[in-house]
């Protein structure tokens, strides 16, 4: 970092107006000493309607659960509540979005009023407290609205990614059971509109599980076609309704349901409460990063993703400060400038985003030319999540923009950074690809395989000492066994979080890797099996195995390749068109799977597990231990030849000689 950058971040931190929390060590030696005293204090700073009973309740563990008996509407917290104390004419919220053109404020005056009338469309038809609702929406400001309405109402929402195709709707719809969905009629993606009326449609009708209504925001670039008795047309349904106010729910009634990939094609369903949520999110704003109220705060991500949900559109509102919506991209809506453009616009102070948004400007604006044009005096600090922040990317941002680029990391299960270098308490020196020490509430360790703690730069499963703090999931949604079974069980004591890494001699978290199938493509979390499980119903392919390799702007891509069932005699690139294919329409372009091979075999260990983590260091180029269990070893060398048509695989190749039977 340049010096005088760093002195200015630090005068910022001093200045009486920013507002400067205890210590970081002293806030992590108070909740280790008493995490209900410190929560109850935090838990000051959301308004209840009725105080808890009890703090933290354990009395059904390991299903816990925090501010027992308390009562509580996370809508009023965002938004009465500031209306209320004289903040309404400030900007709650601005939509940014150059790929229509589109700049609109909305105060918080107005953005409540477009809540309460939406919640009062959907009490007309029928949602109420505990029903659930889909939200399947572009970036729009109707999207933030449509989940604050629901909060309103104490509906429970699940928003679904723009980027998933039918088949993954349909797989949430059965799950979650709507009443209602909430949409529009396409999503505006660089270069083409995605019309996401027939998407929705047929999902509707893959599912088993039908809502009542659809509520579709007509854009002027597509218009969807209705279907009667069932759709309804936002702008009519909203003007139609009367306000409605804010129904009391339990702080642990649930907010809102996310769905993420697990190990399976069946998504997870990440339940999330209010009360524990309102606490957690509240303190991140003005201890994680140090934002204080009536600042400008932009997390540039999808409200598809928990980062959208804690940092578009809850914790921003909850602070009293201005959140931005972005519909756009890092690069091309309308260039690598537009991050830059807006931060000068609206003078944002804390910004979120993900290191491969970065890799993607720093590759069109290499020397950071554009950054140079734009006045970012206001800005303070760049949070980065969603994937490892790779040293070269956190170097450059650095170097070109001259606040500190804090890598942090969590996971949609926590909702909130589990590790981060925290502006509002006093930050700490930076150690580039490591998120930094664990936040205050959090008890991270890495453990072997007994769940016995290694020494200090040790590798093994990095996992969390019971209880979790607010915020983070208490279950899954209708499966309390599999929540128990998938996250407390393997280390008992422990929730996993799946990934693996170690902590250093200072403290510092590394996460390398995953410990499970899943991999983070341009930070987004998709299950390697979940592509897998679509590939293998192609009628020609036998076997498949799908694995991540590197990819120098999405930090990792899917490679998928397939054995053909005997006797198939088509021209294998036709086969993998359609692999492609299949992927794009049951998962969705998300998944970014654009490259197949066709394999004569894939390499097993003897009891029969298809070696995934050897094809991929062969595709990555990487030196390679030939593994123990495996017979023949000439089949590494097939996958090569494999891969490297396939633009991958041009690396040291094995570590010991073959046939030597070296570790696995
Ligand atoms: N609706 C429909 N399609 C969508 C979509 C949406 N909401 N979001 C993405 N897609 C499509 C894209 O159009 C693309 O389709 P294509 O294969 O036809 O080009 C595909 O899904 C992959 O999209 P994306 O991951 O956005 O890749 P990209 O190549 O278009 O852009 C980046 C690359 C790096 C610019 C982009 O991935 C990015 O901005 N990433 C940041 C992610 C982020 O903020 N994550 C949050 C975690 S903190
Ligand atoms: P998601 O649930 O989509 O937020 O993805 C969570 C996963 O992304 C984590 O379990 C990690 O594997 C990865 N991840 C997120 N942030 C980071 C980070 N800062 N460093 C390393 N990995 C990260």
């Amino acid at each position: 970092m340049q010096p005088q950058n760093k002195q200015k971040i630090e005068d910022q931190m001093s200045t009486s107006s920013f507002p400067i929390s205890p210590d970081f060590e002293a806030a992590r030696a108070r909740v280790a000493a008493d995490p209900e005293a410190f929560w109850a204090e935090a838990a000051e700073a959301i308004h209840w309607e009725k105080r808890w009973d009890t703090v933290f309740d354990d009395s059904n563990a390991p299903l816990s659960r925090w501010f027992t008996g308390a009562e509580v509407n996370t809508c009023y917290n965002c938004l009465d509540r500031h209306v209320d104390a004289g903040r309404g004419d400030q900007d709650a919220l601005i939509y940014e979005s150059p790929v229509t053109g589109k700049t609109e404020h909305f105060t918080y005056e107005a953005l409540l009023a477009r809540v309460a009338k939406v919640a009062g469309g959907l009490v007309e038809l029928g949602v109420g407290k505990g029903d659930r609702v889909i939200i399947y929406m572009p970036m729009v400001p109707e999207a933030i609205i449509a989940m604050l309405a629901c909060a309103r109402i104490g509906a429970v929402h699940s928003v679904v990614f723009g980027g998933f195709a039918s088949n993954e709707l349909a797989t949430r719809i059965n799950d979650a059971e709507p009443k209602a969905i909430l949409s529009a009629s396409c999503g505006i993606e660089p270069g083409r509109v995605v019309e996401y009326k027939p998407l929705l449609d047929e999902a509707i009708e893959l599912a088993t599980a039908k809502p009542d209504h659809c509520v579709i925001l007509q854009r002027p670039e597509a218009e969807a076609s209705m279907i009667e008795g069932r759709d309804l047309d936002w702008v009519a349904f909203e003007d139609a309704e009367e306000p409605t106010g804010c129904v009391t729910v339990a702080a642990t009634d649930p907010l809102y349901i996310i769905y993420t990939s697990g190990t399976t094609g069946e998504p997870k369903g990440i339940v999330r409460d209010n009360g524990g949520h309102l606490v957690a999110l509240s303190w991140s704003m003005q201890n994680i990063y140090g934002v204080a109220p009536g600042e400008v705060f932009w997390a540039a991500s999808d409200v598809g993703w928990v980062v959208g949900h804690s940092y578009i559109c809850y914790g921003p509102l909850l602070h009293g400060c201005t959140g931005i919506l972005f519909e756009g991209k890092p690069v091309g809506t309308p260039d690598a400038a537009t991050y830059w453009r807006i931060i000068e616009r609206h003078g944002v102070t804390t910004m979120f985003t993900a290191p491969t948004a970065l890799r993607a400007i720093k590759q069109q604006d290499p020397d950071g030319e554009l950054v140079k044009q734009f006045d970012l005096s206001a800005f303070r600090v760049l949070y980065v999540a969603g994937e490892r922040g790779d040293p070269d990317t956190i170097a450059w941002s650095e170097q070109v923009l001259g606040v500190p680029i804090i890598d942090h990391w969590w996971q949609t299960e926590t909702g909130w950074p589990i590790n981060a270098n925290c502006a509002g308490l006093g930050l700490y020196p930076v150690k580039h690809g490591s998120p930094g020490k664990t936040v205050p509430g959090f008890d991270v360790h890495v453990v072997d395989e007994g769940a016995q703690q290694v020494g200090p730069n040790e590798t093994g499963a990095i996992v969390v000492k019971l209880p979790l703090p607010p915020g983070c999931l208490p279950t899954l949604w209708g499966h309390d066994d599999a929540y128990i079974e998938k996250y407390l069980t393997d280390y008992p004591g422990y929730y996993k979080t799946g990934d693996a890494g170690f902590i250093d001699e200072d403290g510092y978290l590394f996460v390398m890797s995953r410990t499970d199938d899943i991999i983070n493509v341009a930070g987004h979390r998709l299950s390697t099996g979940a592509i897998e499980e679509v590939l293998a119903s192609h009628i020609d392919i036998a076997e498949v195995a799908v694995f991540g390799v590197a990819d120098k702007l999405k930090g990792q891509v899917p490679l998928g390749l397939a054995v053909l069932k005997a006797g198939v005699n088509r021209d294998p690139s036709e086969i993998t068109t359609e692999m492609v294919q299949m992927v794009r329409e049951q998962i969705g372009p998300v998944a970014a799977f654009k490259t197949a091979g066709i394999a004569a075999r894939l390499p097993k260990t003897r009891s029969g597990k298809i070696l995934r983590g050897t094809m991929q260091k062969i595709a990555d180029g990487e030196a390679y231990a030939i593994p123990a269990t495996i017979d023949d070893v000439d089949i590494l060398d097939e996958i090569e030849t494999t891969v490297q048509p396939l633009g991958y695989g041009n690396g040291p190749g094995p570590l010991a000689p073959k046939g030597s039977g070296g570790a696995a």
